[in-house]
């Protein structure tokens, strides 16, 4: 019984996660010329809402009135995370909150927030196809640097590009020229769905054939193409890295085609088996979140410009089949099963046309990029983290139970 309110309950997040975002749908396309004087035509076609809702009040600073002592303090940047109730992004802004204080990192979304990630900082709701309620935001907070995370990945992307074009690329555009008017440091990441069927599968270089045949991908490539343009023609500070499929014990994953590697974990402790979408020999770059968000602080707070904008960066690559041996070392009875090669899930191609391994090389030499997981370690603290969510889900049923409504009353 518990097995299964439990997996239904994942299930049920994740098909959320899934979903269409309606928000989306009520967006309107105008160019804002009359907002922006000083800027060319060409450069301010972007889509927005006509209408800018107002975010709560921004933090108020204070110096005790000692103005040339405020003035001499170094401060903080000031950091805005998009998307930040993603996979990603909630531990992301735990890490950044850390780093600068809770009142310098505003998460944001369209969706709401937990009360925790309430408590921990502001949060404000922005939908990144609006530009005028970003533009506000950066204003109101004062804010210096950008991480964009809001996008959607590639499973979801492929069920409905139109809506992915909107989000993944007009989003961008919008922030994008943000940080150029304002002066922002611009943090977006790209993945390895930029790259194509006919990209090198193995090994594969920052600078190689780039033909993505997927909707996320070509949206991503877009970005990152954009992304190299301002900063040559206007000198955005634009910095990204190619993600691969990132492993989190703790957020959902937001239906990208690596999904499977997490999806896998929850199924081995809560089933014991697993149904999976991908081939057993289907080989994926992967990386366990705290790697990702290392990696990722370490490139955003890089303190000069970078020679490239764009970077690989990886830290394993495997197969379900070798997932499931490695798995099988903690877990004896673990049994996996795979699609029938004649009906492939329509995730097997997108995975096909992505590499196999990434030749990280140059994030390495320039930021110092460096892994801390390979996959025995990220799949040991992966079913200890599920193992221990699972024991702290048994014990609230069963204390429910125990002093729940029914047993009183008996
Ligand atoms: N998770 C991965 O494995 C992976 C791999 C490669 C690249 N990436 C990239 O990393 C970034 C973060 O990924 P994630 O896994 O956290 O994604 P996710 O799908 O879990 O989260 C994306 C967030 O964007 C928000 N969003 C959607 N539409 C929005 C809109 N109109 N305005 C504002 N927010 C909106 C969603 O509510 C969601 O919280 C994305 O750019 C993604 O492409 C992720």
């Amino acid at each position: 019984m518990l097995r299964t309110t439990t997996s239904s309950m994942w299930a049920s997040t994740s098909r959320l996660l899934r979903q269409p975002l309606a928000s989306a749908t009520t967006t309107t396309r105008f160019s804002r010329t009359a907002a922006i004087s000083s800027l060319s035509a060409s450069t301010r076609l972007f889509s927005i809402s006509a209408a800018a809702s107002s975010p709560p009040p921004p933090p108020q600073y204070s110096n005790n009135g000692n103005n040339s002592a405020a003035a001499a303090a170094p401060r903080h940047p000031r950091v805005l995370v998009t998307g930040s109730l993603g996979q990603l992004g909630s531990g992301l802004v735990k890490e950044l909150r850390s780093m600068y204080g809770n009142e310098n990192v505003v998460a944001s979304d369209i969706r709401k927030a937990p009360e925790e990630f309430m408590a921990s900082g502001p949060f404000v709701y922005a939908d990144v196809m609006n530009y005028s309620m970003l533009e506000r935001i950066v204003v109101d907070w004062r804010i210096d640097w950008v991480v964009h995370y809001s996008a959607l990945l590639s499973a979801v992307a492929e069920k409905n590009p139109a809506l992915a074009l909107s989000v993944n690329m007009t989003g961008f555009q919008n922030m994008l020229e943000l940080a150029k008017v304002h002066r922002l440091r611009l943090y977006s990441p790209s993945t390895i769905g930029a790259f194509g069927p006919s990209t090198p599968k193995n090994n594969t270089p920052d600078l190689t054939i780039m033909r993505p045949n997927t909707i996320y991908g070509i949206t991503k490539l877009h970005n990152e193409l954009l992304g190299e343009y301002y900063r040559e023609k206007f000198g955005v500070d634009f910095r990204s890295a190619r993600y691969p499929g990132i492993l989190s014990a703790d957020t959902p994953p937001g239906g990208g085609t690596t999904d499977y590697a997490v999806d896998i974990f929850h199924h081995a402790i809560r089933t014991g088996h697993y149904d999976c979408f991908l081939s057993k020999d289907t080989r994926l770059p992967m990386m366990y979140l705290s790697d990702c968000i290392k990696g990722t602080v370490d490139h955003l707070t890089y303190p000069t410009p970078l020679p490239q904008s764009v970077y690989n960066i990886a830290a394993c690559s495997f197969t379900p089949a070798e997932l499931t041996a490695e798995i099988q070392k903690h877990l004896p009875h673990f049994t996996i099963s795979y699609p029938d090669p004649a009906h492939p899930d329509f995730r097997q191609a997108i995975a096909d046309s992505w590499p196999a391994s990434l030749d990280d090389s140059m994030a390495r030499r320039d930021f110092g990029w460096k892994e801390e997981f390979g996959m025995e370690r990220m799949v040991k603290l992966m079913l200890d983290k599920i193992q221990a969510q699972v024991d702290a889900e048994k014990k609230v049923v069963s204390s429910t139970a125990t002093n729940g409504p029914a047993a009183m009353a008996a």
